[in-house]
């Protein structure tokens, strides 16, 4: 048994589809949420500036105290997963690997499709991590720029036609490539799982990378002991950008007002872009 929280990051809000399926596994889990607003959005910046601000991400979360690090972001995973887990004194976990786990077993005519960010596209990670589990598979790998920022915005409702549109500009390779079953590799796409789901066809299978290692996590917090118990005060919720802007698309996210657990921070870092 261990009560100290689980630490989970994002650069925005996409995180919380990962934390929502952690508390319905595991509600006793206390977790401490960091949405690094102010960078958003990671997956438009390069390897280098993406592997600093995580690692500023990750120091705010071990200044809290918590057990286990849980990158909520498949663009941060991507690019950073390996130097995160090398630096901290505590377990890191990402997204991508159980994302592509259950992909892998759930494809049936071995196509998969794999929806992410531009810096996760270009990365690698998530193709590199099929080809060397299942060799055999086709991927198609389709980065999509708006989409997480239509999330974050709030824009995710599957009649608006701006998403109706992007929808349209991102899908259609994976629909000519005959995928199976298609990773929404950023946290953030799940929001968007009707819309897609509608275009590529009720037989698809979609797999929300946040949710797959979610339950990956908490197996391995059973397994190890190290879960809380009696613990129930649920989740507090920190960004470096707005508070209010936060718990408002939050509330539209999760249909719940979480306002009075938000906190603003400052941002860790004002330098440049890109
Ligand atoms: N939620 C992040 C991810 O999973 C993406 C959003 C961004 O571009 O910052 O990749």
């Amino acid at each position: 048994m261990d009560n100290r929280a689980i630490g989970v990051f994002d650069s925005g809000l996409g995180g919380l589809t990962a934390t929502e399926e952690l508390s319905s596994i595991l509600p006793d889990e206390h977790i401490i949420y960091l949405s690094d607003s102010y960078n958003f959005p990671y997956g438009e910046k390069n390897r280098e500036r993406i592997i600093e601000m995580s690692r500023r991400d990750l120091r705010f979360l071990l200044e809290n105290g918590v057990k286990a690090v849980f990158i909520a972001c498949g663009t941060a995973t991507s690019n950073a997963l390996a130097v995160l887990k090398a630096e901290s004194p505590v377990p890191v976990f990402g997204v991508v690997e159980p994302a592509v786990v259950e992909a892998v077993c759930l494809t049936k005519n071995g196509k998969i499709g794999l929806l992410a960010t531009r810096a996760s596209v270009e990365a690698g990670t998530y193709q590199r991590l099929i080809q060397e589990m299942a060799p055999e598979v086709e991927v198609t790998a389709k980065a999509c720029p708006k989409f997480a920022t239509m999330v974050e915005d709030g824009i995710f409702d599957k009649e608006d036609e701006r998403v109706l549109r992007a929808v349209e500009e991102y899908l259609p390779p994976l629909k000519k490539a005959g995928v199976d079953t298609v990773i929404l590799g950023c946290t953030h796409y799940p929001l968007l799982a009707d819309v897609i789901s509608e275009y590529m066809g009720a037989d698809v299978r979609l797999i929300s990378a946040g949710a797959a290692a979610a339950r990956s996590l908490s197996a391995y917090l059973g397994e190890n002991g190290l879960t809380s118990k009696n613990r129930s005060y649920g989740a507090e919720y920190y960004t470096t950008g707005s508070p209010e802007h936060f718990a408002r698309t939050a509330e539209l996210m999760l249909r719940r007002d979480i306002s009075q657990f938000v906190r603003g921070v400052e941002p860790f870092d004002k330098g440049g872009d890109i």
